[in-house]
């Protein structure tokens, strides 16, 4: 499996909501922090999560076979796929398929030197797959026909450092949420005048989808601290389960599921940390998604609601409560207007508990992020 960024071929949703419409007025949107409730979800104690999470490609044995002949006819074919469609979706970069294709043989294939085959040798050996040349035949269609994410087709994304599983249902993680990492990393080694939060806290990851942040942090922390990575969905939690334990993180991460601070009330008033990037994008953003992102990614991790708020608001009115004094949280946030809404409400509406308030840019430079501490004394 080859890392590149190169390869990533979805823009993030972040950027995708229209910046042209005018932000609501912030007044009027403070009535809904308090208002917003978010439904409980509480599974049944006798409700195990009953998803089974899929094996990436490149993790799974090589099974089945074919001859080299018709794996060149599907290279031929899948090459021809690309040629074909380029000139009717304006949003396809034929350069980017190609890396992809070769992404997905390099992945499907048990040994890549069969993938290219000399020109004049007699082409009669077997070839060793991870998957059946019919379902190999069918993934490609579903990436070039219905722009199913590529990262579903191959079962991971490179991200940070980590390789993730991901499979339909739970958000593919976007580069730019790895910033978050970075700034919890700076803070618990005393960077940038650190101040003192040590990495043997307890963190939560709200919303955490494959467990991108709960792991990147559980990776920072060293094996000091704890972290809590939370999910309403079976998918999601099941996902990060995998990939907690294919870190070998099991005994520092907790997946819970349930809805936001619900798993975790019991940690009211002790986090270190809080971080989440939770659905932020205006419903009405929603169907001009670009179609990898809206027909395929789940809308439960992309819609927050009328403004994009409702999820990010709910979780900025329980911040204090559930941090320690001095305690820190970063939200991730669709941009400029949602940061400048929520960093209002945080340092004017908080009764003074939040201190700290600034808005963080991503490396494109769109201010993304708001981070904060909970204040020592009240
Ligand atoms: C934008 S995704 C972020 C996923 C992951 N943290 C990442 O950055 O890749 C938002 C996540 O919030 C989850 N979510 C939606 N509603 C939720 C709720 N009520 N409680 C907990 N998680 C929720 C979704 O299932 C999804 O995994």
């Amino acid at each position: 499996m080859k890392a590149s960024s190169l390869l990533h071929p979805l823009p993030s949703p972040l950027s995708l909501s229209s910046s042209s419409t005018k932000p609501p007025l912030i007044s009027t949107l403070f009535h809904k922090f308090h208002s917003f409730k978010p439904q409980s979800f509480n599974p049944p104690i006798s409700s195990k999560t009953l998803h089974k999470p899929k094996t990436p490609l490149f993790l799974k044995p090589p099974i089945y076979s074919t001859q080299s002949s018709h794996l060149q006819t599907f290279i031929t074919w899948a090459k021809h796929l690309i040629t074909s469609l380029e000139p009717t979706c304006t949003d396809f970069d034929s350069s980017i398929l190609h890396r992809e294709l070769k992404w997905f043989l390099d992945d499907a294939v048990e040994d890549p030197s069969m993938i290219t085959q000399p020109s004049g040798t007699v082409q009669c050996k077997v070839v060793n797959l991870r998957e059946n040349l019919d379902t190999m035949y069918q993934l490609w269609e579903d990436r070039m026909v219905r722009r199913r994410p590529f990262q579903y087709i191959v079962g991971c994304e490179h991200w940070r450092d980590l390789v993730l599983s991901v499979e339909d249902g739970v958000l593919i993680p976007r580069p730019e949420t790895g910033e978050i990492v970075d700034v919890v990393e700076s803070l618990v080694n005393g960077v940038d005048g650190g101040n003192g939060l040590g990495k043997d806290g307890i963190w939560a990851d709200l919303g955490t989808g494959s467990g991108a942040l709960a792991i990147g942090i559980a990776r920072v922390l060293g094996g000091e601290g704890k972290v809590v990575g939370v999910d309403v969905s079976d998918v999601a939690v099941s996902v990060a389960k995998y990939n907690v334990e294919r870190y070998g993180l099991q005994d520092i991460i907790d997946i819970r599921q349930g809805s936001w601070f619900d798993p975790i009330i019991e940690f009211e008033g002790q986090l270190t940390g809080l971080v989440s990037n939770p659905p932020y994008i205006p419903s009405k953003d929603m169907d001009g998604l670009q179609a990898e992102v809206g027909k395929h990614e789940p809308w439960l991790a992309l819609d927050g609601g009328v403004e994009g708020l409702d999820y990010l608001s709910y979780l900025c009115t329980k911040t204090s409560t559930m941090l320690k004094p001095g305690g820190f949280f970063a939200f991730e946030t669709n941009g400029e207007e949602q940061c400048k809404i929520l960093a209002n409400y945080l340092e004017n509406e908080s009764g003074g508990s939040i201190g700290n308030v600034k808005i963080v840019s991503d490396f494109a430079g769109v201010p993304r992020f708001v981070t904060g501490h909970r204040r020592e004394t009240r």
